[in-house]
């Protein structure tokens, strides 16, 4: 097992291994405290892993109240977070209490909000079981649910007590979805580390399935305690993602987040050599990948159509907005561009 000490505000730790579940009752109780805890599970996780955590944390002594919710991300709404604060007041969890997020990123996200909000924040554990709650969304403390004006417009900071990752809970993903959590890890090596992409592109991610998470989460440790609030550096981070929200937008969530952010990742990498920011190895490079990984690396929608929902983005900051470029491989920098200026962005990144 591997432990990565991640230092904002409050420190916590994430721990990465196998058969970590088996002794989550004890860490939880460990860290936290508490005497209820709250699980919170979409419907797919829950029944292939609720039990046995329920199981776990009440050998450790906690009074146990689960919330299950319909898988997906049309789930991640204010209607399902009303219903969630609501039933933890039902179940009169108090601030000492603790809420578990076991699933993706769309129950991390969920769950960290209202964990965040309820009694102005309780303690909330995350159990990332997709490669892309794993790798990034588990960690760093971003929680929101989506708006009908966009995804992610409703939500705050809040840091997890503790991370528990593990990775045998992977081997039950569907192959799509795993896909989609190799986007963001191709993501971190676009950022970070040639080095890196060069592993992906000689190993397949599943075959070095505890390296892939711990560097990544490595990564991000690194950049979140540097930047917890997402002042500067942490915008790296949303490399391929102003692009890839506005994809996933115009398809009513129709293509899936790791698919619209290796999309995203494409065209800003199309429109960086176009624009004479990076050598044409960049996105020669990055597409070769993401095909290697069967990720898509284009769109049909027009650059109209992307525009109009990028326009949504809550990055977006007054009239202009800071595109992620790469500059070389391993490589990203923020650039700022006014919005009126994106079109042609979009167009230069292969949008009709
Ligand atoms: P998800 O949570 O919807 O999970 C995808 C699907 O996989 C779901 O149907 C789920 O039921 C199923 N599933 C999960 N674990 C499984 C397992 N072990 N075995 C079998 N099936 C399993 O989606 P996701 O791709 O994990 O996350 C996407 C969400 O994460 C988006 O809402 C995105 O905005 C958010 N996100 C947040 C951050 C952040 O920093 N907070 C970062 C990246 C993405
Ligand atoms: N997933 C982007 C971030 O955590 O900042």
């Amino acid at each position: 097992m591997t432990q990565v000490e991640v230092k904002t505000r409050v420190p916590y730790t994430v721990e990465i291994g196998h058969g970590l579940l088996a002794s989550a009752g004890a860490r939880v109780r460990a860290v936290c405290g508490g005497e209820t805890a709250a699980v919170v599970s979409d419907d797919t996780v829950f029944s292939l892993y609720g039990a046995a955590l329920c199981t776990q944390l009440e050998g450790a002594g906690y009074r146990v109240v689960p919330f299950v919710f319909l898988h997906g991300e049309a789930s991640k709404n204010l209607t399902t977070y009303a219903e969630l604060v609501n039933f933890l007041a039902e179940k009169r969890l108090t601030r000492t209490d603790v809420l578990v997020a076991l699933g993706g990123g769309v129950t991390g996200d969920l769950g960290g909000f209202a964990a965040a909000t309820y009694l102005r924040g309780i303690r909330y554990v995350q159990v990332p079981t997709t490669l892309l709650a794993a790798v990034d969304s588990s960690v760093g403390g971003k929680t929101a649910v989506d708006l009908p004006a966009g995804k992610n417009l409703a939500g705050c900071f809040h840091q997890p007590s503790i991370v528990l990752c593990d990775l045998d809970t992977l081997t039950t993903l569907p192959e799509e979805t795993f896909r989609d959590g190799c986007a963001e890890v191709i993501k971190y090596g676009m950022i970070d580390s040639a080095e890196f992409l060069r592993e992906l592109s000689e190993t397949p991610a599943r075959e070095q399935l505890e390296h892939v998470v711990t560097t990544c989460v490595r990564m991000k440790r690194d950049v979140v305690s540097e930047d917890e609030f997402d002042r500067g550096r942490r915008q790296l981070l949303n490399f391929g993602h102003t692009f890839g929200h506005a994809v996933e937008a115009c398809s009513r969530f129709a293509v899936s987040h790791g698919s619209a952010v290796a999309i995203g990742m494409a065209m800003a990498s199309r429109a960086a050599c176009a624009r004479g920011l990076c050598g044409a190895d960049v996105p020669q490079t990055l597409l070769a990948l993401l095909r290697q990984y069967g990720l898509p690396t284009g769109t049909d929608f027009s650059a109209d159509m992307l525009y109009g929902a990028l326009c949504a983005d809550k990055k977006i900051e007054g009239s202009s907005v800071h595109l992620i470029v790469p500059d070389r491989l391993g490589h990203c920098r923020i650039e700022p561009a006014q919005l009126t200026d994106v079109p042609a962005w979009l167009a230069a990144g292969g949008a009709k």
